[in-house]
C-alpha cells in the first residue's frame, strides 16, 4: 500500500501535455458535436493523457456538483456490477440524477420494442445514455440514432472503453508511466472485450504485449492485423507458468466468458484452463501489478489476493474516478472546469 502511494505521488500530468494542448484540447471539449464514447480507438493519445488528468482530479475529490440537475440513464442489456455501480455512484457524486435498468426483462425490449425506439425514448429523459448490449456495434449504432451522448459500457465481444480508461490509470498509477511496459494478457482473448480495448488504446505507448491464451481463445485476427498496422509488438503463448510471465509489468487475466459460447462442450473444456496462483508470483518483477477487469471465477487463486501485486480491487475503485471523467467529458465540461470547481 505504501509502495502505491509512493507511485501515486510521482503521478504527474506528463510533460508533453503542454498548456497548447491543453488548451486546445479543453477549447474542443467545449464544441457541441455528439460526444458520445463508443470506441477508445477514437481517443488521440494527448487526450487519453487529459481524461487521465481528469480521473486524478476526481481521485483527489470525488464529490463535486458538476453534473446538477443532469439526469444519466443506465441500460444494461447484459448483466453488470462494477460498471453500472460505478457510473451511478459517478453520476450520483458528481450531482446528477439516475434513471434506468439491469433487467431488459423488465422493460418494453421483451415486448419488442427496437433498440431504435428505446434509445430515442430515453433521449427524451436523459442527458447522457450509459448503455452495456450484448450485440457488437450496438453503442455505435445507438450514437446514430441520438444526439444524446451515448456511452459504450460493453458491446458484446467488441469493446469496453470506460474499462480501459480505468485500466489505462491504473496502469499509470503502479508503473508511473504507460510507456514501453510488458503486458501480458491472460486467458479469454476472443471474446474478452477488455483486451481488446485496451490493446488499442495502447498503441500510443509502445508496448509489448503477450498473449497468453489456449488456442480456442486466441486473440482474434483482426486484432493481431491492428497490432501490425500500428507497430505493436506482440508474442503469443500457449503456456501459462512462472518462466512465462518473469518479465512482465502488467499481468492482465481475465475470465472465460462463458456467455459468449456457443458451442457450451467447448466452455467446459478450456474453463479451467489457466489458474494463477500465488507461489507463480515469486520470481516476477518487483514492479509487476496484477489486473483483471472482473468479475473473476477461478482464474486467480484466493492466496494471491493476499500479494502486493494484486491490484484488481484497486482497479475497480479507479473506476469511478475515470467514469466520473468521462460522464464529464461526454457533456462537454472541460479539465479547465474540473480543476476551477470548488
Ligand atoms: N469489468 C466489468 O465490466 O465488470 P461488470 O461486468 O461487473 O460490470
Amino acid at each position: 500500500m505504501a509502495d502505491e502511494k509512493n507511485r501515486a505521488a510521482c503521478f504527474q500530468l506528463p510533460q508533453f501535455l503542454t498548456t497548447f494542448t491543453l488548451s486546445k484540447i479543453n477549447k474542443n471539449n467545449n464544441d457541441m458535436e455528439n460526444r458520445s464514447l463508443v470506441t477508445i480507438a477514437e481517443h488521440s493519445k494527448e487526450k487519453i493523457l487529459y481524461m487521465l488528468e481528469m480521473a486524478k482530479q476526481f481521485e483527489e475529490r470525488p464529490n463535486r456538483h458538476l453534473l446538477d440537475g443532469k439526469v444519466v440513464a443506465t441500460l444494461f442489456f447484459e448483466p453488470s456490477t462494477r460498471t453500472r455501480l460505478s457510473f451511478e455512484t459517478a453520476a450520483n457524486r458528481l450531482g446528477a440524477r439516475v434513471i434506468g435498468f439491469s433487467d431488459p426483462k423488465a422493460t418494453s425490449s421483451s415486448k419488442g420494442e427496437t433498440l431504435k425506439d428505446t434509445i430515442k425514448m430515453v433521449s427524451n429523459y436523459a442527458d447522457i445514455i450509459v448503455m452495456r448490449h450484448y450485440l457488437e456495434g450496438a453503442a455505435r449504432y445507438a450514437s446514430e440514432v441520438t444526439d444524446v451522448p451515448i456511452v459504450n459500457a460493453g458491446d458484446g465481444a467488441n469493446q469496453h472503453p470506460s474499462q480501459t480508461m480505468l485500466d489505462l490509470y491504473s496502469i499509470y498509477k503502479t508503473q508511473g508511466t504507460l510507456e514501453n511496459l510488458n503486458i501480458f494478457l491472460v486467458g479469454d482473448l476472443k471474446y474478452g472485450r477488455t483486451v481488446h480495448s485496451l490493446l488499442m488504446a495502447m498503441r500510443h505507448f509502445n508496448p509489448t504485449f503477450h498473449f497468453i491464451a489456449p488456442d480456442e481463445l486466441k486473440m482474434p485476427e483482426e486484432y493481431k492485423i491492428y497490432c501490425r498496422e500500428h507497430g505493436i509488438r506482440y508474442e503469443e503463448h500457449t503456456d501459462f507458468s512462472e518462466e512465462t510471465i518473469a518479465e512482465a509489468d502488467i499481468l492482465y487475466m481475465t475470465r472465460v466468458q462463458r456467455e459468449r459460447f456457443t458451442d457450451l462442450m467447448e466452455y467446459e473444456r478450456v474453463k479451467n484452463v489457466y489458474i494463477l496462483r500465488k507461489k507463480m508470483l515469486e520470481h516476477t518483477r518487483p514492479n509487476l501489478r496484477i489486473l483483471h477487469p472482473l468479475p473473476r471465477v477461478n482464474e486467480i487463486a484466493y492466496d494471491v489476493d493476499e500479494s502486493p501485486k494484486a491490484y484488481y480491487f484497486q482497479q475497480a475503485q479507479n473506476g469511478l474516478y475515470a467514469r466520473e471523467a468521462i460522464l464529464c467529458d461526454v457533456l462537454g465540461i472541460t479539465l479547465d472546469e474540473v480543476i476551477m470547481d470548488h
